[in-house]
């Protein structure tokens, strides 16, 4: 079956940013010009989505009017013959089907998910979280839906975490396949580097059969009083094979300031226009 729907979580507080979150959504933040959001929104569609679910939350508004029709901005673009920004801004409102749940209290990740699930109705789906950028060629969640294609299974993106950052990742325990795949064993959320099975943590990018759904159901409150897509996963490994797949690409976890400059700057230095005079400040701090 194919994968079109893709859940796109957007509730989070974003506190790791204040103050600059107080008033807008950390799935904003630019890099550069473009939204971390049209990154996520772009990967989506470049993986074949076509119906993209927001969950939303209070403050989130922003989010909508970005993706939505802006007439007298693009009014005032056309009567200055802008065209190409014209043509940007036109084509961010009709670049896909985009639907707003919104979750009411700040529940958990697994909660977000399940109100999704009228939508859903009962097909495989992705979920990519609002935070990560990851930069390649064939898109993270195309990836992961290629796997899908091949085992009929859920299957989430991998990567090495350090050590130390266990506590801030699902973490997993797998048997090796290849070389970039796991038959996931088991998956804890978020536990202190003693207690973690590995330093492989689940990243952001998901692809679901519909049964991860009842199985957020039967899961209790969680670590932080929240429910968590990791303990939902926990059981449905349980009834089906679940793979962790080590995807390839560049990833930055902008919900984190350093990683949020490091995309700023490899974004800068990606674009012709900007290179040199980025390069040429940049050189001043070398030491
Ligand atoms: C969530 C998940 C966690 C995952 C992480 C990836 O945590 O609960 O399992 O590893 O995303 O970014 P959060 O970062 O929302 O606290």
């Amino acid at each position: 079956m194919e994968i079109k729907k893709a859940v796109i979580p957007v509730a989070g507080l974003g506190t790791r940013f204040l103050p600059a979150t107080k008033s807008m959504p950390k799935e904003m933040l630019p890099i550069i010009d473009k939204p971390v959001i049209h990154h996520v929104v772009e990967e989506a569609i470049e993986s074949g989505i076509d119906d993209i679910i927001f969950i939303t939350g209070r403050s989130k508004r922003s989010i909508e009017d970005y993706f939505d029709d802006a007439p007298e901005l693009e009014m005032h673009l056309k009567e200055k013959n802008k065209d190409n920004l014209l043509k940007i801004v036109q084509d961010i409102s009709s670049m896909v089907d985009i639907h707003y749940i919104r979750q009411k209290e700040p529940r958990g990740l697994g909660d977000a998910i399940l109100t999704a699930e009228k939508h859903i109705n009962d097909e495989p789906f992705a979920v990519l979280l609002g935070d990560d950028i990851i930069v390649n060629k064939t898109p993270c969640t195309k990836q992961l839906i290629n796997n899908f294609k091949k085992y009929g299974r859920s299957t989430i993106a991998v990567e090495e975490v350090p050590m130390e950052k266990t506590g801030s990742y699902g973490i997993i325990q797998g048997k090796p396949m290849d070389e970039s795949l796991y038959l996931l064993e088991d998956i804890v959320e978020k536990p202190e580097p003693e207690n973690a099975p590995s330093n492989i943590g689940a990243i952001g990018r998901y692809v679901f059969t519909p049964e991860i759904l009842d199985c957020i159901k039967k899961t209790t409150t969680g670590i932080g009083g929240e429910i968590q897509l990791t303990d939902g996963i926990r059981l449905l490994k349980e009834e089906q094979q679940i793979y962790a797949y080590k995807f390839t690409g560049e990833r930055y976890d902008t919900g984190d300031k350093v990683e949020y400059v490091k995309a700023i700057i490899d974004f800068a230095l990606a674009n012709e226009d900007m290179k040199g005079q980025i390069k040429d400040h940049l050189k001043g701090f070398c030491i």
